[in-house]
């Protein structure tokens, strides 16, 4: 009578246990992403709490005026051409924008159209030194870092595609991080002149752009990582499956990838497949099935 009762206790607390171990592998299924996603941020925050562990001599170094260090332009290889001296979307662009001709002798133009979500900034077009958006807010997405910094801003309407972008990985389990967005005239000059004080300035201008030169002043371009790439910029962020990801849905969003493996002679810059730049859905949809740079868009 004892042990049959014995016997029962112990089955009952064998399926006890077995059942509560089927309850806790099938949460553990269902939050699988959240989980991951939840390590991810740890091990983000870890990062970037301890400073410069991510920066090394084979990292391209970057930095800002705070002396806050950040890595913003990757590993990227040699271009074969950084001139896009015949790039029509140079001039072009000017019916978008209503700009007079005010090219100088070294065929730079300042752009005018300055706050037109299809603006136009590179090595030809240049925003002033003080020029910086007034619509700037930060997105709520994940960021690799913690803390208030420029970097984490983007113009309003950026800032709201973003977080759908962002929302949507999300929920396809893609995890990916913003890295940096807006950046300052003054930052700009200190990330540039930092670089071509190591590697001169020719090379330092296929990463980075010159004080004026850059996407990042007009607050429409986020630079986005993922723990696949130890939350840094490289290259090899196009082969994840995050940076395939960005590769393929960006635009439907409202994004493109700025600078191409195909258009370096074009937008004069190596391929950077974590640079996303704000153009809104239809220029976006355009360029993307077209396959087209954004300067070959005005066209
Ligand atoms: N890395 C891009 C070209 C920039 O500096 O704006
Ligand atoms: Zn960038």
């Amino acid at each position: 009578m004892r042990r049959n009762r014995k016997k029962k206790s112990r089955a009952r607390g064998l399926i006890f246990t077995v059942v509560l171990l089927l309850i806790v592998l099938y949460a553990g299924f269902l939050l699988r992403g959240k989980i991951s996603f939840f390590f991810d941020k740890i091990i983000a925050g870890t990062i970037t709490e301890n400073g410069n562990d991510i920066i090394n001599e084979d990292t391209p170094v970057d930095g800002n005026i705070d002396n806050n260090m950040d890595n913003d332009t990757g590993t990227g290889n040699d271009s074969n051409s950084d001139n896009p001296e015949n790039n029509p979307g140079n001039q072009e662009q000017n019916n978008a924008g209503g700009k007079g001709n005010n090219i100088s002798e070294d065929g730079k133009q300042p752009v005018e159209n300055v706050d037109d979500i299809l603006v136009i900034v590179n090595k030809k077009r240049y925003l002033e030194s003080d020029y910086k958006p007034v619509d700037l807010v930060i997105p709520n997405v994940k960021f690799s870092f913690d803390g208030e910094h420029e970097k984490k801003y983007m113009r309003k309407e950026a800032a709201e595609a973003l977080e759908e972008f962002f929302g949507q990985a999300y929920e396809e389990g893609i995890y990916i991080f913003a890295l940096s967005g807006y950046r300052s005239y003054n930052t700009q000059k200190w990330l540039f002149e930092n670089r071509a004080s190591k590697i001169g300035e020719e090379e330092a201008n296929k990463l980075i752009a010159r004080p004026g030169e850059s996407e990042h002043q007009t607050g429409l371009a986020m630079d986005i990582t993922s723990q696949s790439v130890q939350f840094d910029l490289k290259e090899k962020f196009g082969e994840t499956e995050e940076g395939k990801w960005v590769k393929d849905n960006a635009h439907k969003f409202g994004f493109i990838i700025r600078y191409t493996k195909d258009k370096e002679d074009i937008t004069g810059y190596n391929y950077e497949p974590w640079h996303i730049r704000y153009v809104g859905k239809e220029a976006a949809r355009e360029i993307y099935n077209k396959g087209i740079a954004f300067e070959e868009y005005f066209d």
